[in-house]
């Protein structure tokens, strides 16, 4: 057995805003797909996040802001009374066995079906741009539909279902909430000029384009306070259809996080690469450059072990790293890394769907 208590403080406790973390090891958010229509949480929900409960802080996953920011079945929500009932016995659960929970907000924009939106109305996007791939319905795979671009005057009630979304959070009694501005979603759509093609303020120049982020993330803090809101930013991670991400990827996030900075939010949460893929970024892009121009704490991710996340902290690269798939099979990962016992790898058919099993029966380690 090792002590990598010695090589490093990841295991020390830290603070992120207003949240103190007992690890700088964060439970990346990772949609299971475990839910039923009405997207309620129950009990086998508590026991997987309190399963995880010793990450230094557990992102959930995307939760659903609305019934038209749904782009999956089976993937939970927080618009209505009973999944904010649902949510507190998730929060008290991981609060009992000291861990601390923030929720993912979730709006997917066009990556979504009419079979999932509802009156079978069109998916809403920037612009009416289809997207390329398909998604989960409870009929099976389906390709997603043709969006409808929204009018300016329908933009305010998107931010409404994002600040609706945070107050039901808060009442769950989550830790804070993360703005899920990442991965091809509607506030990355916004982002992006291959998805967004507005002539309206949201849409054109990149103060236009990351108008809606900004927005959406102030709303959001007027629930919370900044030092309870984050939000995850995924600069390069290409679309289901492999729609190139922006243009001008530094100019863009070199816009946006400077931004940020004066939002005093609790942490900047970067994919870093393509989400789950490949660290590879396209050249002339920079992660590290876009995220040290982040003046508060930053949560690095995608494909890291932990000598990476050693090495990465030692040269002040990060403050925290999030792990998502490793938190899968080995519920008790932050003791795993700890003492250097063996990794559990969730086999691939396990990631979604299905009840309890490869879900909430993963054993933990020996050491
Ligand atoms: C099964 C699965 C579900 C995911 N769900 C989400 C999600 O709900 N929200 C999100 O921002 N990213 C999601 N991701 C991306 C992860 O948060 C993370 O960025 C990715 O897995 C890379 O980290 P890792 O190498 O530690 O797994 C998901 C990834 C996987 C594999």
């Amino acid at each position: 057995m090792t002590d990598n208590t010695t090589r490093t403080d990841l295991f020390e406790p830290t603070r992120m805003g207003a949240i103190e973390l007992s690890n700088r090891i964060v439970m990346a958010p990772i949609t299971r797909s475990r839910y039923a229509e009405d997207g309620i949480p129950n009990e086998l929900h508590a026991t997987y996040y309190a399963q995880r409960a010793s990450a230094g802080l557990i992102i959930a996953e995307a939760t659903n802001i609305s019934a038209q920011g749904r782009g999956y079945a089976a993937t939970p929500g927080i618009w209505s009374e009973e999944q904010t009932a649902g949510w507190k016995k998730v929060t008290e659960a991981v609060h009992a066995e000291g861990g601390k929970i923030v929720l993912q907000l979730w709006h997917v924009g066009r990556f979504s079906s009419v079979a999932l939106q509802p009156d079978g109305q069109a998916p809403v996007a920037p612009s009416a741009i289809k997207a390329e791939g398909d998604t989960y319905t409870t009929e099976g795979f389906v390709p997603v539909s043709m969006p409808r671009a929204l009018e300016t005057g329908e933009v305010p009630g998107i931010i409404e279902q994002y600040r609706v979304a945070a107050s039901n959070a808060k009442r769950a009694g989550f830790d804070g909430v993360e703005v899920h501005s990442a991965n091809s979603y509607l506030l990355d759509q916004f982002l992006r000029d291959s998805t967004n093609q507005r002539t309206d303020q949201y849409g054109g120049s990149i103060e236009n384009r990351a108008r809606l982020t900004l927005e959406v993330t102030r709303a959001v803090i007027e629930i919370w306070g900044s030092e309870r809101v984050g939000i995850r930013l995924s600069p390069v991670t290409p679309d289901a259809g492999n729609t190139p991400p922006d243009s001008n990827v530094m100019a863009l996030f070199g816009y946006l996080v400077p931004e940020l900075n004066s939002l005093n939010l609790a942490y900047l949460h970067f994919v870093e690469g393509a989400t789950a893929t490949s660290r590879d970024v396209p050249e002339g892009v920079d992660m590290d450059a876009l995220s040290g121009l982040f003046a508060g704490p930053y949560i690095g991710n995608n494909n890291y072990d932990l000598d990476m996340a050693i090495e990465r902290r030692a040269e002040n690269k990060i403050d925290a790293v999030a792990f998502g798939r490793l938190f899968i099979a080995n519920p008790d990962l932050v003791q795993r890394l700890r003492t250097g016992a063996a990794l559990t790898i969730a086999p691939r058919e396990s990631y979604y769907g299905g009840g309890a099993k490869g879900y909430t029966d993963w054993p933990t380690g020996n050491y």
